[in-house]
């Protein structure tokens, strides 16, 4: 088994379904030229039967953007799939991705089909995608409330169609770490396959644990996963590129795999997302946010300048980030005061230092953070004062 594990990145299909989210083709197009720098494995573009527009930005991510396998969403239906297969025709590299739900929730209320039904709706319309493409993907919606052998018996469906990605998505995000660690162990024996047929994860984060998912459901076998820049997604989301990338690249120590993905690409990546769909991350998120790598605590500064390790686990420029991590604000001591002043121009010590660290504390008290500029204007005053 390979210890590469691909990244199927579905900002634009998934993450642009979500609301809030919706991108012009043109910011489609933009964000998927960020992806194919970062080199994902596979770009969702869309979902072509979807609409005019889907279909649209499907055919100008195809044609325009180089390296990533093209993928396009498409529903168990023949109008679907040759909706995919005509919007991927300028793709070098394409991929059809055909859905359908498997669960009884799904089978009962949505589908109205029997549990055969289903699985015929599978073999067709994988057989059907298979003249189109050679890539096929199939996922299990609801894959994690369906019946275990019921779940196994679809994806085996699937495969002696001729799919070469299984998909097991938990498509409401119900899993835990540790059921979904059971099931990609249960699947890996009871699932017929080929060697080359790869299992993927597609998490989503109602719960808050798409990356946790995904983390173990790469341990039990799983050698691609879904995700999107920023977590983005239908609800609160799918797995966050970032977060999956990083962690694997940080605890390789115990994962021992590794993706393709130039990390240094991701800040580039976050920022594109964020101006194509009009939403900055939160200050917290990981990797991205603003405060990802930035200390205001006096004792956090202090250790920072000292080695950037004593309270980082990444380093800023592994991501594409230029920063020193320091904040200027209420809770800073006076080394960062002294190094940030000296950094400016304004070597200061003694009794020097102890003024202008009293004023510092003073503005940062009423204004929170002090920008660059406030603490030039700052230092400046004191410098006129003498
Ligand atoms: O969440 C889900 O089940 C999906 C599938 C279409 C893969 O997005
Ligand atoms: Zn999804």
């Amino acid at each position: 088994m390979t210890d590469r594990i691909r990244i199927f990145d579905t900002t634009l299909r998934d993450g642009e379904q979500a609301p809030g989210f919706s991108m012009t083709v043109d910011a489609k197009l933009r964000m998927a030229k960020a992806l194919a720098a970062l080199q994902v494995d596979v770009i969702e573009a869309g979902f072509a039967a979807a609409s005019p527009g889907d279909a649209q930005a499907v055919a100008t991510v195809a044609r325009n953007v180089e390296g990533p396998t093209i993928a396009s969403l498409a529903r168990a239906h023949e109008g679907d799939i040759r909706a995919a297969a005509e919007a991927l025709k300028d793709a070098a590299n394409k991929r059809i991705h055909v859905f359908i739900g498997t669960s009884p929730i799904h089978r009962e209320f949505k589908l109205k089909l029997s549990r055969e039904q289903v699985l015929e709706k599978i073999r067709t319309s994988v057989a059907l995608a298979r003249e189109f493409a050679d890539d096929v993907e199939f996922s299990a919606e609801d894959a994690i409330r369906t019946e275990r052998d019921y779940l196994a018996e679809a994806l085996s469906i699937a495969a002696a169609a001729g799919a070469t990605t299984l998909n097991v998505p938990d498509t409401v995000g119900y899993t835990t770490p540790d059921e979904i660690f059971d099931l990609f162990t249960f699947l890996g024996t009871a699932v017929d396959k080929g060697e080359d047929v790869i299992f993927s994860a597609h998490n989503h984060d109602d719960l808050g644990l798409a990356v946790a998912n995904s983390l173990a459901a790469i341990r039990a076998g799983a050698r691609q996963v879904e995700c999107a820049v920023h977590g983005i997604g239908e609800r609160a989301g799918n797995a966050s590129l970032e977060s999956l990338v990083m962690a694997l690249r940080t605890r390789s120590d115990h994962y021992g795999v590794d993706t393709a993905i130039d990390a240094t690409k991701i800040m580039a990546a976050s920022r594109t997302l964020a101006q194509a769909t009009n939403h900055q991350p939160a200050r917290n998120k990981p990797i991205v946010g603003a405060n990802a790598f930035a200390h205001e605590a006096g004792i956090h500064q202090h250790g920072i300048l000292q080695n950037r390790a004593t309270y980082e686990i990444m380093k800023p420029e592994d991501i594409g980030l230029s920063t020193d991590g320091i904040v200027m604000g209420k809770h800073s001591g006076r080394h960062a005061l002294a190094s940030r002043a000296k950094a400016l121009g304004f070597p200061l010590e003694g009794e020097k230092l102890d003024k202008a660290f009293a004023e510092f504390k003073t503005v940062a008290d009423e204004i929170g953070v002090v920008d660059t500029a406030r603490l030039l204007a700052l230092l400046e005053g004191l410098e006129s004062r003498r």
